[in-house]
């Protein structure tokens, strides 16, 4: 079992290395003392909170410039996150922080972690609904879990903070999860035929999934 503080010191050293880039939450530093068990990490505080609740929020209705300026902030975002060789593995609209210029910032680099070659298993805390098939079949990790992930965060995005397959048995049978995912088709985007493009091949089977690279290279949603 790894301690808390080798948790703490994990996240404070992904945070410090990925601290340049616009749409990830800039670490300032950290504070640990004896009066204090716990450790701190600092960063600026936004008072517009995290996305998901942010699109939640009743009576809210925001522009398509904004859903888009938000999916193309989170690609770029975790395109450089994979470009240092790191994997988040908890991307999900309550972990992006949204600025008051309405830009959005990932967060949480919690669960996250340097990538290995090959496979790897699944951090214990991680949240199922926003994990693809093969990890719910096989709990192993690979590059295209952050992708499954961010097709999630698309849907929420188009959806007013909902998650798609809202009836999944999630915790109680993983398989029976995953068959749901792969056979119900999903609604689309509401916004045009590049985002539905884009949800559509990051939700798609392992090796038909794209990296980060690869969906930066097509036409960015407008
Ligand atoms: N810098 C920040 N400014 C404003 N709100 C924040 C900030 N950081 C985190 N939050 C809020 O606190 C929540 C939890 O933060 P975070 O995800 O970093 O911690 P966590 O330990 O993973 O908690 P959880 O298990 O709830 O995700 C976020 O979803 C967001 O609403
Ligand atoms: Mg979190």
């Amino acid at each position: 079992m790894i301690s808390n503080q080798k948790i703490f010191e994990k996240e404070h050293h992904i945070m410090a290395k990925l601290r340049n880039h616009e749409n990830i939450v800039h670490l300032i530093g950290s504070v640990a003392s004896e009066k204090h068990a716990t450790p701190y990490l600092i960063m600026h505080l936004f008072t517009k909170g995290d996305l998901s609740r942010f699109l939640s929020a009743a009576g809210q209705e925001y522009s398509e410039i904004f859903k888009i300026d938000a999916i193309n902030d989170i690609l770029k975002g975790m395109k450089f996150v994979h470009e240092n060789n790191i994997w988040h593995l908890d991307l999900a609209a309550r972990n992006c922080l949204v600025t008051d210029e309405g830009r959005i910032k990932i967060g949480d680099f919690g669960n996250a972690s340097f990538a290995k070659r090959g496979k790897k298993d699944l951090p214990s805390k991680v949240n199922y609904r926003w994990m693809p098939p093969e990890v719910l079949r096989k709990q192993t990790i690979t590059w295209k879990t952050d992708v499954w992930s961010f097709g999630i965060v698309i849907h929420e995005i188009c959806h007013a903070g909902k998650l798609p397959w809202q009836d999944l048995p999630i915790l109680e049978d993983l398989p029976k999860a995953a068959e749901i995912m792969e056979n119900e088709p999903l609604p689309g985007s509401n916004l045009n035929s590049d985002v539905d493009q884009m949800m559509k091949s990051c939700l798609a089977k392992l090796k038909k999934r794209p990296s980060f690279q690869k969906l930066s290279l097509l036409p960015l949603p407008k």
